[in-house]
């Protein structure tokens, strides 16, 4: 496997001789040595930073992904607020599930660029940084996952647990609590599945001498009421503010309470959040990278509202329903090339579990362009599930798994 890894990167094994491995892989799994292995050379495929000198303890979040996610806004200036330096290196958005770097690429002026001694700069200065990784991070992942998309291997435990952690492993933090989303808007929608997901990766973590956790949270409705890139940076600034809405509020401060934990830094996030402290950590942020943090964010051109077919209790207005309808809207890509809309995307004006005349409007879309509603119309048919009795009430943080 190590052989064969660092001969693929050089272009000395075939795509067509990988991806044949790929789907062994993807039917037979990998068992936990060859997994240890496997992930190892994915590592040693580039460089791995190196954050001794940042000066405080790193802690890093990794979110598996989901509808209107924009939890890490808010979490790396929170946790640098009390103390930590946290070095996310974040990626963009295809299908779906949106992608950090598209929602800051929002304000104006931001850049996601950054070379490893920049990155390792602004971490000193802030405390957190949030940027695009450079090309010497895991460069066999950057190959693998190319390959993995057009050949159907994408959805393999040990294919995702290596891809994820390898990346976080060689960008040096000592400490990374995994946000593993559950849910009809995430990647796993069983529970099951999302456990050994996350078990695995606490095991690759540890392996490598990463302390490392991870959270389940549920994705069946996205946290607070905003799905699109501008709507998202607004939200997070509103939390950042104090005004943000409740469920965003309590997922961001329990996953930051377990970084704190696995940083060894006894400070409470929720105080950090109401002082403000967490806000000037996320306006310097911002700035290092360009952004103006008082800029106005993009409006779109076009808005229109979805109602409740009926009266009642509104049951389920679903999350990835909801994330096609922003993703033809504008605010998603289909192929990595494409460009985003920093204004499109979808608000929630009533959530699951709040009651609902019949015409309520209950959606709201942005576009750019009119012509782009149709098609977002379309992918919400069915989404909205009234009903006589409220939903069974789910809790937000599911399960905590630790190595
Ligand atoms: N995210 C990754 O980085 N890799 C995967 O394989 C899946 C999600």
């Amino acid at each position: 496997m190590r052989w064969l890894i660092a001969a693929y990167v050089r272009g000395e094994v075939a795509d067509e001789q990988m991806s044949a491995l790929l789907m062994a892989i993807f039917f037979r799994g990998l068992d936990p040595g060859e997994l240890r292995v496997w992930t190892a050379a994915m590592i040693a495929s580039g460089e791995r930073l190196d954050l001794s000198g940042v000066g405080r303890p790193t802690v890093d979040k990794h979110s598996t992904g989901g509808v209107g996610d924009k939890v890490s806004l808010v979490l790396a200036p929170l946790v640098a607020a009390c103390g930590g330096a946290v070095p996310q290196l974040s990626g963009r958005g295809l299908g779906h599930t949106g992608g950090t770097l598209d929602k800051l690429e929002a304000i104006p002026g931001w850049r996601a660029a950054l070379s490893p001694a920049g990155m390792i700069a602004v971490l000193r200065r802030v405390g957190c940084v949030i940027c695009a990784a450079g090309p010497g991070l895991a460069p066999a992942d950057r190959k693998l996952y190319a390959l993995r998309d057009v050949t159907g291997t994408v959805e393999s435990i040990p294919l995702i647990a290596s891809s994820i952690m390898s990346k976080k492993i060689a960008e040096g933090t000592a400490a990374l609590v995994l946000d593993v989303k559950v849910g009809s808007g995430a990647f796993m929608t069983r529970i099951d599945d999302a456990r050994e997901l996350a078990r695995t990766m606490v095991v690759l973590g540890e392996e490598q001498g990463v302390r490392t956790s991870a959270l389940l949270t549920g994705m069946d409705v996205p946290l607070g009421r905003a799905v699109g890139n501008a709507l998202e940076v607004e939200e997070s600034v509103a939390v950042l503010r104090g005004a943000g809405p409740a469920d965003l509020v309590e997922v961001t401060l329990a996953l930051a309470r377990e970084m704190l934990r696995l940083a060894g830094i006894d400070a409470d996030p929720a105080v950090a959040l109401a002082d403000g402290r967490a806000l000037e950590r996320y306006r310097a942020m911002i700035a290092e990278q360009g952004g103006d943090p008082d800029a106005s964010l993009p409006r779109a051109e076009v808005s229109a509202v979805v109602a409740a077919p009926e009266a009642g209790w509104l049951r389920r207005l679903d999350a990835r329903a909801v994330g096609v309808a922003a993703w033809r809207l504008g605010a998603g890509r289909a192929r990595k090339e494409d460009p985003v809309s920093a204004a499109a995307g979808v608000l929630y004006l009533a959530k699951p579990g709040e009651r609902v005349e019949a015409g309520q409007p209950v959606l709201e879309l942005r576009a750019d362009d009119e012509a782009l509603l149709a098609g977002a119309r379309a992918a919400l048919a069915g989404a909205i599930e009234v009903g006589d009795e409220p939903p069974p009430s789910a809790p937000l943080v599911i399960e905590r798994i630790s190595g």
